[in-house]
């Protein structure tokens, strides 16, 4: 917290609550909603996926509310990341700084992938341009090159631009509940909970089982409860970013005040948005049709309404423009924070005189992510995200007991009721739904966390500011945390 008083690495103080909600509805209704639930209800869980929905809502209402709690305590930027680090050390902060590239940076790049998509189909551009053939998918580099702008101009223009998308959206999302309920028929919800079928009649491989069906020994079977299981594991993905609000703390006006509303706030509205719009689609049109790449703008059509569903396409891109604007701002913040503590070049969290912004790494960060979204088809890869994010949340919610345990004497503006035992559930509750990703999705995932042991022991042990001889002190950020002055 020390650090951040330092004038060069010093960001402005403007966001409020208002702004910490739109922030946060911007990242959270995106690909998820718009595409997830149509194949999950087709493949996995039929007119259930709704319940799949209330299960991924509830894991997330946990971990916000451990989010809530660290983000009041310790206001600084880099959320999970710099959680870790006042709670369980540099190495944990590393592995969660490392862990949320999986989040943020191929979140941003699989979103931006996603938004060329429905541009190429609302302009129906050639398929070499944009959209999942393209290679370079110039659309993805169109809407990446965009957001790194706004980044670098400043977050105040950035989120007053994201309120306008995010009034779209939100309106879209409400015009596909309130139109679409008088389509409904109630044929559609029978049986609500389709019966398990084995995955092996539908050709899936072992790679794409469940890890927990895996595990116990069973069948890899699709519907039924482990349908509904494997299907909240990966719609998980629809809610991903409530805790990237937790990242603008340190840009916040009262943190203490707003975090906790802030965070809780945008999950609460998109939990209910999302519960409704699977009942509605589900609803209007039978769950075996809706395996295709636009369910919302497919239910309308199929009921004769093609007009809505343009309106929804168009809903759908500025939606997720918002979306892939949080997450890359969102990686930008997680490696400002983590270079500004050594483990990355310090040289990179250079502030912009101007802007105030951390300008390197916001364009560092969207060439990268530019490049992957290019060249790489990441259609399967929202699971490497969602495995990615779990995890994120499980180490955050074993922070807080730690936290409370090592510094009880620190302010807490928010605190978790019922403690342990509702951060215990919350990390429960994270490691069920990563163990029902997919096996594949598994492997990736260490493949990654190890190669994040590789650099960190060849570059940021060493270079880390808690080493002796480097030029700042940790032991100065926790008497600040203690209330005494640095200096003395
Ligand atoms: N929750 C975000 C989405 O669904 C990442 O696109």
């Amino acid at each position: 917290m020390a650090e951040t008083i330092e004038p060069e690495h010093r960001l402005k103080k403007n966001l409020t609550t208002l702004d910490l909600i739109i922030f946060g509805v911007a990242v959270i209704i995106g690909t998820g909603i718009f595409v997830l639930t149509g194949r999950q209800a087709a493949v996995n869980a039929g007119p259930a996926i709704v319940i799949s929905f209330v299960v991924a809502g509830i894991v997330c209402a946990l971990a916000a509310l451990c989010y809530a709690e660290l983000a009041s305590t310790v206001p600084v930027a880099g959320s999970a990341y710099t959680y870790s680090y006042a709670t369980m050390g540099e190495l944990v902060a590393w592995i969660i700084g490392w862990d949320l590239v999986l989040e943020l940076g191929l979140g941003a790049a699989v979103v931006a992938r996603g938004w060329s998509a429905y541009l190429a189909n609302l302009l129906s551009l050639p398929t070499w341009m944009a959209g999942e053939k393209a290679i370079p998918d110039f659309g993805a580099i169109l809407i990446v090159a965009a957001v790194t702008t706004l980044g670098v101009i400043g977050t105040k223009l950035s989120s007053r631009v994201s309120g306008v998308l995010v009034a779209i959206k939100v309106a879209v999302v409400i015009l596909v509940i309130v139109v679409g309920a008088f389509f409904i028929k109630f044929a559609n919800y029978k049986p609500f909970i389709p019966p398990t079928q084995p995955a092996a009649e539908t050709g899936a491989s072992t790679w794409h089982t469940p890890l927990s069906q895996l595990l116990l020994g069973i069948e890899p079977v699709h519907f039924g409860i482990p349908g509904i299981l494997a299907a909240a594991a990966i719609v998980f993905f629809a809610y991903i970013g409530f805790d990237i609000v937790a990242t603008t703390a340190e840009e916040v006006r009262n943190p203490q005040r707003d975090m906790p509303r802030g965070i809780i706030g945008s999950l609460l509205i998109c939990t209910l948005l999302y519960v409704l719009v699977s009942l509605v689609i589900t609803g209007m049109v039978n769950y075996t049709q809706l395996a295709v790449d636009a369910p919302l703008a497919h239910a309308f059509d199929v009921v004769g309404q093609p007009w809505v569903a343009k309106l929804i396409s168009l809903g759908a891109i500025c939606g997720i423009t918002t979306v892939v604007l949080v997450l890359l701002l969102g990686q930008v913040r997680v490696l400002f924070a983590m270079s500004r503590d050594g483990l990355l070049p310090v040289g990179m969290a250079k502030v912009h005189p101007k802007h105030g912004t951390p300008y390197l790494i916001t364009i560092g960060t969207g060439v990268i992510v530019a490049l992957l979204a290019a060249f790489i088809s990441l259609e399967k890869l929202s699971e490497l995200v969602s495995i990615g994010t779990l995890f994120a949340f499980f180490v955050v919610a074993i922070g807080v007991i730690v936290l409370r345990k090592t510094r009880p004497d620190l302010h807490r503006p928010f605190r978790v009721p019922w403690v342990p035992v509702i951060p215990i559930l919350a990390a429960l509750a994270s490691l069920y739904l990563m163990l029902n990703l997919p096996v594949d999705t598994w492997v990736r995932f260490v493949v990654w966390m190890l190669l994040g042991f590789v650099i960190y022991f060849v570059y940021g042990y060493q270079h880390s500011r808690e080493r002796p001889g480097m030029k700042y002190d940790a032991a100065h950020a926790r008497e600040y945390m203690e209330g005494e002055d640095p200096k003395s």
